[in-house]
């Protein structure tokens, strides 16, 4: 038997815009999300847009009581900044009652709830100042948490800023993949610099409001895998873990921007506008947790023929195709479960042990539907099995010291991904979305109340 340490976190995690549903109703005002959807829905999957995503909007009662039938201690999801402050400066009450039965409820089950303030849902109405790429949205964001602090914080005491920040940068700025789906690498670094500067002011907006709460920051990092020990792969490496770990990961805890990545970008011509304040925000304002999402790691290796100065992050590290790896057939993404050992020790040993926990890790498998069974339950064994390779290495790094306190899976109930729409499926409840948005049982989750009510398995 394997026995996770004590309080332990079992949970899940999915987002606001996710989940929610009701995306142009009770008050909430566009996202980027929305205004895509509406003008560009081809690039949706099978036309699913934001509006009708899991719908817990109208059935979180239910669904609270679903959490305690998975044996979960813990659960996050984000607030929609747009449904909290429709123009960035009022509050919409209706959002306020919501949320806070919502997370009323969630206690009540005997659940402790993670809130996070952005999951790639950027305001429209900021969106046209130009987003995160206008040094308003600073301030903007700094509002904003401020607000959910004050509302919330006699509920919520463990917090995070943003999930997966490089994420809205990268797809934004530079893979087209979210809305305004330019490429623009000073652009993405730009962005990237406010992002971290949105941070930085919500947290110490939170020290302000709530001195006896924790927060945190949610990442999906993974220390780059070169090709090989050879000089230039190395270099490669070194250049993937500055730019998709280290940028935030870094002023995050340790409360410094690594010269390293300074120098990096001021090679590249990609330096950001910043203000002189910043470097003394960024050191008072480090973090209590961090989340750390993890799904499949990065390979990398030396650029064949990079541009100089950069255009693209690929210039500075390029794909590796690594020939043994093991891939998941279902959704087309490796499986590599040491991974989530490799980043315990890492966290361990070059971050001093720094407090942490898998807030995403999960197994996405399209046309689920092929494995109900003629009760109508999902069989998922592979997904329990991917589960527990990757519950075994966070397991050893817990034996060996890694300071990890809790195991988030994505998701809860199969939910609207994005451009994906529900192609992808990771929910402990499968959802028809077509037929009044029913949740059924997966077998997986029948494994993990197992193991959440034996702090191990
Ligand atoms: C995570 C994101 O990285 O990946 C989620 O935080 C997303 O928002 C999840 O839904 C799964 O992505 P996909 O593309 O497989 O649906």
């Amino acid at each position: 038997m394997k026995t996770f340490p004590k309080n332990f976190l079992w949970g899940t995690a999915t987002s606001a815009p996710q989940s929610e549903g009701h995306s142009l109703q009770n008050g909430k005002s566009e996202t980027t999300w929305d205004y895509w959807f509406k003008t560009n829905p081809e690039k949706f999957h099978e036309n699913q847009g934001p509006e009708n995503t899991t719908n817990i909007y109208e059935m979180y009662k239910e669904d609270c009581k679903k959490m305690k039938e998975i044996g979960l201690n813990s659960f996050r999801t984000s607030i929609s900044w747009a449904r909290l402050l429709p123009d960035g400066k009022h509050v919409n009450q209706e959002a306020v009652t919501f949320y806070r039965d919502y997370f009323e409820r969630i206690l009540e089950e005997g659940v402790q709830p993670i809130i996070n303030l952005f999951h790639f849902d950027m305001p429209m109405w900021l969106m046209e100042k130009g987003g995160w790429e206008n040094r308003e949205s600073v301030d903007a964001f700094a509002f904003y948490a401020k607000t959910a602090f004050e509302l919330f914080g006699d509920l919520i005491d463990s917090w995070t800023t943003f999930n997966e920040p490089i994420v809205h940068i990268e797809c934004g700025y530079l893979n087209g993949a979210h809305y305004p789906a330019i490429h623009d690498f000073k652009k993405a670094v730009q962005v990237g610099y406010h992002t971290l500067m949105a941070h930085t002011y919500a947290v110490k907006a939170f020290r302000e409001v709530m001195p006896k709460g924790r927060i945190g920051i949610i990442l999906n990092i993974t220390p780059a895998y070169a090709r090989s020990e050879q000089p230039a792969d190395q270099v490669a490496k070194e250049n993937a873990d500055l730019l998709t770990m280290k940028s935030f990961l870094d002023p995050a805890v340790k409360g410094l921007i690594p010269e390293p990545l300074i120098q990096l970008i001021k090679k590249h011509d990609l330096a950001p506008e910043t203000m002189v304040s910043d470097k003394e925000a960024i050191k008072e304002n480090t973090v209590d947790f961090i989340g750390l999402n993890y799904y499949q790691p990065l390979r990398v290796q030396a650029p064949e023929d990079p541009h100089f100065p950069a255009q693209d992050p690929e210039d500075l590290f390029a794909p590796y195709d690594w020939p043994e790896k093991r891939i998941n057939p279902y959704r087309g993404w490796e499986i590599y479960p040491k991974a989530i050992y490799d980043v315990a020790m890492m966290i361990k040993n070059e971050y001093n042990n720094f407090p942490w926990y898998v807030s995403e890790n999960g197994m996405g498998v399209a046309n689920e539907e092929r494995f109900l069974d003629e009760q109508g339950m999902i069989q998922d064994d592979y997904r329990i099995d991917f589960m527990k390779e990757h519950l075994d290495y966070l397991y050893q790094g817990i034996q060996e010291g890694s300071n990890c306190f809790g195991y988030h899976t994505w998701t809860f109930i199969d939910c609207w991904s994005w451009l994906n729409g529900y192609r992808n499926r990771y929910g402990f409840y499968r959802l028809e979305s077509d037929k009044n948005f029913t949740r059924s049982l997966k077998k997986s989750g029948l494994w993990y109340k197992e193991v959440a009510q034996n702090n191990g398995y």
